[in-house]
């Protein structure tokens, strides 16, 4: 099978210098969406039409490697859908069909495209609607229930712009007639474009069958052309993801708050509570609760671990039975093992955590290694940068550090030793031992505060 995107439109009506096609849904562009589903069916190649921001469009998904290649096509001017079937023409192998797809129909599914390939056979199949309000849209013209032609809204008389199924745009097309086909549009019409709609009215004059499929959903057929439709997809997407969730046994506190850009895996019994944003590839193990208005981004998060409220994660690979946050930043490259505590206003970043080692407030922990059954205290820094290289902390089983610590690195912390409250450390502090660092307290006698002169 040949697969072809349409995605040349302008989208005007986005107010937008990126690209139509280029806007998020759920964190990936429209278009990415469009291949990746287009990739279910295994085409021979997938041919993108562009035109409007070019090379951004391609350079967007350049980074997506897939099994079908992407044959990038440029329509410029841009004279209508059948035009830009044209341009991709060159690039279709005759003997397969080929698929029309939009590239701002972002939701469409690989089961109902399996559906329309399969009700095409050896001729034509347009995937159809039936809208309560269909103003804009190509209608079907039905003749004894078999589809005739379609006419474009701009185009249709009253009786035509009554009916209520439309084209969705989504069609499957012998691609050895497409050539006569498009060779015979014409751009007479209300918009002087060349419509691809027309071939219907061709193939039904050849004797090809034209058969008419409707999606499982609506929302499946819906484009995107402004701001107000892509939050409203959005909105349909993340309510798809939420029920999938729950379908497999996770609870939400709310399913129409919590939002999903990537792929969320979850064990058994997992609960997220509201408003959490979950990015890239998130694994949760069972039991594991994410408190309320966390964003969590590649990170796996093992079994019975709770992440309390209004935590950042990102990058992170956190271990069983842990307890993260309120307001823990874990940056990339940090490892937790089991039983670790990090609590309020503490970031790591790039470090390893020791099993049962604790960090519950206020502290930064950078490029270290943390042995097992550490307290770090309160206020505790590992200083890692001296303004032009980082360097590393290593923190040794059993140690105790006291408040208000900084550790001037590269410093090594000997199993068992403690840290003083308040000790500046720049070299290392020996095993088993006391180190502090602090001037000695004094109190003087008889001292007398000043006083405000007169
Ligand atoms: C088109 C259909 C209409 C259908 C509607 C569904 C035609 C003539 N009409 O109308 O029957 O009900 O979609 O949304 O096909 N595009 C290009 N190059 C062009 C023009 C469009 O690549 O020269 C792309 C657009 O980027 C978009 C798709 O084709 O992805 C549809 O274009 P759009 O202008 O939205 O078509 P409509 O006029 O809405
Ligand atoms: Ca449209």
């Amino acid at each position: 099978m040949n697969v072809v995107i349409l995605a040349a439109g302008q989208g005007k009506r986005m107010y937008s210098d990126t690209p139509k096609v280029l806007h998020a849904l759920a964190g990936k562009p429209l278009l990415a969406h469009v291949v990746d589903t287009a990739r279910e069916l295994s085409p021979k190649r997938i041919c993108v039409v562009y035109g409007h921001g070019g090379e951004a469009v391609r350079e967007s998904l350049s980074s997506r490697v897939g099994t079908s290649p992407i044959t990038w096509v440029l329509q410029e001017p841009q004279l209508g859908t059948g035009h830009a079937l044209k341009q991709a023409l060159p690039h279709l192998e005759d003997s397969a069909t080929t698929l029309i797809l939009y590239g701002d129909v972002p939701l469409i599914r690989g089961a109902t495209l399996k559906r329309l390939c399969a009700a095409a056979g050896a001729g034509m199949a347009v995937l159809t609607v039936e809208l309560d309000d269909a103003q804009g849209y190509g209608r079907i013209v039905r003749k004894a229930g078999a589809i005739e032609r379609i006419v474009e809204q701009k185009d249709a008389n009253p009786a035509e712009q009554a009916i209520r199924e439309v084209n969705t745009g989504i069609m499957v097309v012998p691609t050895a007639k497409l050539n006569a086909w498009l060779g015979r549009l014409s751009n007479e019409n209300a918009q002087s474009e060349y419509y691809l709609t027309d071939i219907v009215a061709l193939a039904v004059a050849e004797g090809t069958s034209v058969s008419g499929v409707q999606p499982h959903a609506v929302w499946e057929t819906l484009g995107v052309n402004s701001r107000n439709q892509l939050a409203e997809l959005e909105r349909v997407y993340q309510g798809n993801v939420a029920g999938e969730l729950m379908g497999r046994g996770v609870t939400l506190a709310d399913p129409a708050r919590i939002d999903v850009r990537g792929h969320l895996g979850c064990g058994r019994d997992v609960t997220i509570d509201v408003n959490c944003v979950f990015e890239g590839e998130v694994a949760l193990g069972d039991r594991v609760s994410i408190g309320a208005n966390c964003v969590v981004k590649n990170a796996r998060v093992a079994s019975g671990t709770r992440i309390e409220p209004f935590c950042h994660i990102e990058d992170a690979d956190i271990g069983a039975n842990c307890r993260v946050g309120p307001y823990a930043r874990i940056r990339p490259h940090t490892v937790l093992d089991e039983d670790v505590h990090v609590g309020n206003f503490v970031e790591v970043k790039a470090s390893t955590i020791g099993k049962g080692s604790k960090a519950n407030h206020l502290a930064y922990i950078g490029d270290s290694e943390v042995g097992r059954n550490v307290n770090v205290g309160a206020g505790t820094i590992t200083c890692n940068y001296d303004g032009a290289n980082k360097h590393r902390t290593v923190i040794e089983d059993d140690v105790f550090i006291g408040s208000d610590t900084q550790l001037v690195a590269p410093v090594r912390v000997g199993r068992g030793a403690t840290l003083g409250a308040g000790t500046t450390l720049t070299s290392d502090a020996p095993e088993g031992q006391l180190t502090v660092s602090r001037a000695k307290q004094v109190s003087i006698r008889g001292w007398k505060r000043p006083v405000k002169t007169k």
